[in-house]
């Protein structure tokens, strides 16, 4: 599945026109990366019996929202990071300039992807147009990444922190699962919002574990929440509590997996797989 992915990303880059704009993007999209919200929505489509391919694009917006993401959170004004998916990170690789218009672009072009569709009804399209920037935007990934800045050097509870990784992971994994769930599942679209929440928080909390117990060369990307003194979950409560709160998170998940009758499909083995990553 990867592969496919990775073929109908390379496919929108090479609809670029040539340039130092198109190597950044190449550079930053074609890393090593888990595509792990692009996984979870073809694997959800396919639970539901649907051919994923006449959707990949439309599939791998949020895969360019997350890049673009990726790619900001790493500049010297955000997090200052000179390692990401294994690679030098863009600004490194290339300049601050092109690193921040590089993001701007596949930000920006995320929305053409949803836009040009063949295969999609105008509804339908405005639907996940309307998902995507909610997720994506001043009331979603952008207003966590505010929200995880305004943190550094503070003491904050953990409620703040949840909202906060709601906000900055949960938003964009949440956003895949709606689309898909736009497309094959219509009147679940609430309940699938409910399950990336759940999946965001546990893979957000396992992320902080993975930083606290990984060396960098594992873990592919800079460790730099303790150099910035941002707030985690290790830090804030532990390292065994941090796991006790990502045990019962997953039996929450477990719980709406029952109850949309997910046991045992594709999605359910993507879920597994992602909560078993070991970096
Ligand atoms: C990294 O996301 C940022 C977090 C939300 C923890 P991923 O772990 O999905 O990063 P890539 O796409 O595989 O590099
Ligand atoms: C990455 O967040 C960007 C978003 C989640 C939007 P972090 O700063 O927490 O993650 P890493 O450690 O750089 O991947
Ligand atoms: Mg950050
Ligand atoms: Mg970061």
């Amino acid at each position: 599945m990867t592969s496919l992915i990775n073929k109908t990303l390379n496919d929108y880059i090479n609809t670029l026109p040539e340039g130092k704009l198109k190597e950044a993007i190449f550079y930053a999209l074609l890393g090593d990366g888990k595509r792990v919200r692009p996984l979870l929505a073809i694997s959800l489509l396919q639970s539901k019996n649907i051919d994923p391919t006449p959707y990949l694009d439309v599939l791998c917006a949020v895969e360019l929202i997350h890049t673009y993401s990726l790619i900001h959170d790493d500049l010297p004004a955000m997090d200052d990071d000179t390692l990401r998916r294994g690679k030098p990170t863009v600004h490194i690789k290339f300049d601050e300039a092109t690193a921040i218009l590089a993001g701007d672009a596949l930000l920006t072009d995320s929305f053409y992807l949803v836009a040009n569709s063949k295969v999609l009804s105008g509804d339908l399209k405005s639907k996940i147009i309307e998902i995507l920037s909610k997720k994506s935007g001043s009331t979603g990934m952008v207003l966590g990444q505010i929200y995880d800045i305004e943190s550094e050097n503070k003491q904050i509870d953990i409620n703040h922190l949840n909202k906060m990784y709601e906000l900055k992971t949960s938003n964009l994994i949440q956003a895949s699962l709606m689309i898909a769930s736009a497309i094959a599942a219509p009147s679940k679209i609430d309940k699938f919002e409910q399950l990336g929440y759940y999946i965001g928080l546990i893979y957000q909390i396992q992320d902080d574990i993975l930083e606290h117990t990984l060396t960098i060369e594992e873990f592919g990307k800079s460790k730099s929440d303790d150099i910035r003194n941002k707030p985690t979950y290790v830090s804030l409560i532990g390292l065994d509590k941090s796991k006790e709160l990502l045990m019962s998170y997953s039996n929450l998940l477990s719980e709406l997996f029952s109850e949309l009758k997910l046991n045992n499909t594709l999605f359910d083995e993507q879920i597994k797989s992602l909560l078993n990553r070991k970096k």
